[in-house]
């Protein structure tokens, strides 16, 4: 049987979704070529004080540009612009939602990172997470892998390289397994909430495995694969913990969602908030149903 490339399963989207995610998964080896080349500080900060890596820099200038070029895009939210940044022509339909280099700290190191997108059809700028039409990300991981989520459902696309440039089906239709097996932590443990403690602490005596990467999306690939939940929690002095909502959070709950599973802000769903600042944070955790509704249960005693 042929496998099914990425190009090929996109022609079932929306055309202009499909010019969304492939004008994405085309730079896949410009970004994956250039990783060893720039691993050095850019020398400036982002809107967050980040110091930047010169490759958070670099791919946010490919990927913008190339998102431009599809004429489909009116609004780009990065985590590396600080603004919005509006198509001049105003026009397009769609608001895509970036973080370029998600786990950038892990670049020198050299442990996984990868890129961020969510796609919203709105006139707004910010909408609700549960807008989105698509979210996906990539992972430039030992094996490089495309995550897409419409509402039907999630795929996973891998590159053959081998002298191939496209992507090929790898996992259709994926879902969480129950029960979820892993736990993956975000936050100092001496910052975390007596609430989250408590939460954790039932979770280690089921039995749950500690791997955290300090990648969400790697972190929460490995949640797809084996189940279990991502958490960045709401920390004692930062109450809305590290991960920001519109390129993050919304994103990776949309897909969660898609597989099955759910998210919280440890109060009810991420992808009901309705943004009010493009850089604002939020607490997170995504994974298996059951575990969400029980950390929610646990914060609601408190
Ligand atoms: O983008 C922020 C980020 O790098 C996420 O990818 C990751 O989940 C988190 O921060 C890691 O934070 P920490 O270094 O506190 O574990
Ligand atoms: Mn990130």
């Amino acid at each position: 049987m042929t496998e099914k490339t990425l190009e090929q399963h996109t022609t079932d989207l929306n055309e202009d979704v499909a010019a969304i995610i492939n004008a994405v998964a085309n730079l896949t080896d410009e970004i994956f070529n250039e990783l060893p080349h720039r691993r050095g500080m850019a020398g400036t900060k982002n809107v967050f004080g980040e110091e930047q890596k010169a490759l958070d820099v670099w791919t946010n200038d490919v990927l913008v540009e190339e998102l431009m070029k599809t004429g489909v895009v009116r609004t780009i939210v990065s985590e590396e612009l600080g603004e919005p940044l509006h198509n001049p022509e105003e026009t397009g339909d769609y608001v895509v939602t970036l973080d370029p280099l998600d786990g950038s700290s892990n670049i020198e190191s050299n442990n996984l990172f990868g890129t961020i997108v969510g796609v919203h059809k709105e006139k707004e700028t910010l909408t609700k997470g549960k807008n989105q039409v698509c979210a996906f990300y990539n992972l430039y991981g030992p094996i490089t892998t495309l995550v897409c989520a419409t509402k039907d459902g999630v795929n996973e696309f891998v590159k053959h390289r081998k002298g191939s440039t496209d992507y090929f089906l790898s996992r259709k239709n994926m879902k969480l397994k129950e029960p979820g097996s892993l736990m993956s932590i975000g936050g100092l443990p001496k910052d975390w909430t007596p609430a989250y403690r408590e939460f954790v602490q039932e979770m280690m005596d089921a039995g749950k495995k500690i791997r955290y990467g300090g990648a969400f999306v790697g972190d929460f690939n490995q949640i797809l694969y084996y189940g279990g939940f991502f958490s960045y929690p709401s920390l004692v002095d930062k109450p809305n913990g590290k991960l920001r909502l519109v390129i993050e959070a919304n994103p990776m709950s949309f897909i969660i969602e898609a597989a099955g599973g759910a998210c919280s802000n440890e109060k009810g769903s991420v992808l009901e908030i309705l943004p009010d600042d493009p850089n604002q944070r939020t607490p997170i955790h995504v994974g298996n149903k059951d575990l969400i509704k029980r950390l929610e249960e646990i914060h609601g005693k408190y």
